[in-house]
């Protein structure tokens, strides 16, 4: 039997490469990403998502009936407008052979002032990053009919190389013996990337389409510093709670992410 065709964007990433990793073997999977690669290697192919004939051609050669998106578009990540002409050129090249498109959002697109927000809850995003989020989001919207958004909060654990950022950044200052500040009055939502990678290929199983929430933990980026403290046996008195209002940027205060869709998918 012919195995069903994917293309993973950002097979290099944090995310992509813990996806491809718990990848079933009923699909076959395309990597494939921006940098160089050895593109002898079968099922490699090397893509830019700011050059349509890159795309093209990883289209054509991987003919997938399903686009995972877990990449970032170095260097305009944080860029709206430029991601929304990006995330538009993808979705419509995607659209002739009405090919499945799962896109990675972000708990930034809500301002914070509430938390435990639903998918349909008003967005408001308060930074660039969460504004290009939120305008991927309407491109995909306004150009696919099929498509599913995952909303998650900070990606935490480790991929074959390394830790999360966030947790890398606590990690070497507890080695070296030294405190480190952590917001203890913010809230976030917190997923280990393999609990994530594993949910992500259960809801291409059940074909889930629109915007879910996916989270794990509500937590302060105090009580996450507390976690690795635990659970690496580092002195935790090395994390020092501080209030947001010290910091000079503005933040949302608790962007938390409610599940109940989720819960109520993998109930059915
Ligand atoms: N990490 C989090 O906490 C978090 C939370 C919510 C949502 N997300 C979203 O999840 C997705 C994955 O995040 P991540 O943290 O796993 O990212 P990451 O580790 O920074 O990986 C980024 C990936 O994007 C690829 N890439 C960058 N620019 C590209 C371009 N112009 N064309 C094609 N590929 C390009 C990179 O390929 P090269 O290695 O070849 O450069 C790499 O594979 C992103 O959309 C992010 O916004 C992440």
């Amino acid at each position: 039997m012919n195995k069903q065709n994917i293309l993973l964007i950002g097979s290099s990433g944090f995310l992509g490469s813990k996806i491809f990793e718990c990848s079933p073997k009923k699909f076959c999977v395309w990597k494939a990403h921006r940098n160089t690669m050895d593109n002898t290697k079968i099922h490699h192919i090397k893509i830019d998502l700011t050059d349509t004939i890159s795309i093209k051609k990883a289209l054509k050669i991987s003919k997938p009936k399903i686009v995972i998106y877990a990449s970032r578009i170095y260097p305009h990540d944080s860029n709206p407008k430029k991601i929304k002409i990006y995330t538009k050129k993808l979705v419509q090249l995607l659209n002739a052979p009405k090919t499945k498109l799962i896109y990675f959002s972000s708990d930034a697109v809500f301002d914070g002032e509430k938390g435990n927000y639903k998918e349909n809850d008003k967005t408001n995003p308060k930074t660039d990053y969460g504004k290009a989020k939120l305008s991927a989001e309407q491109m995909i919207k306004q150009f696919s009919d099929n498509f599913l958004i995952i909303r998650t909060g900070y990606i935490l654990g480790r991929d074959k190389k390394n830790f999360d950022k966030r947790s890398l950044e606590v990690l070497n200052c507890l080695k070296k013996n030294q405190k480190i500040e952590r917001f203890d009055d913010i809230k976030r939502s917190t997923i280990k990337v393999e609990k994530l990678a594993k949910i992500v290929w259960k809801l291409i199983d059940q074909n889930l389409k629109g915007i879910i929430h996916v989270a794990e933990k509500k937590q302060s980026p105090f009580e996450m510093g507390l976690y690795l403290a635990k659970k690496f046996n580092f002195d935790s008195s090395l994390i020092i709670p501080v209030s947001y209002k010290k910091s000079k940027i503005e933040l949302a205060v608790d962007t938390t992410l409610n599940i109940d869709k989720l819960s109520y998918t993998f109930k059915k």
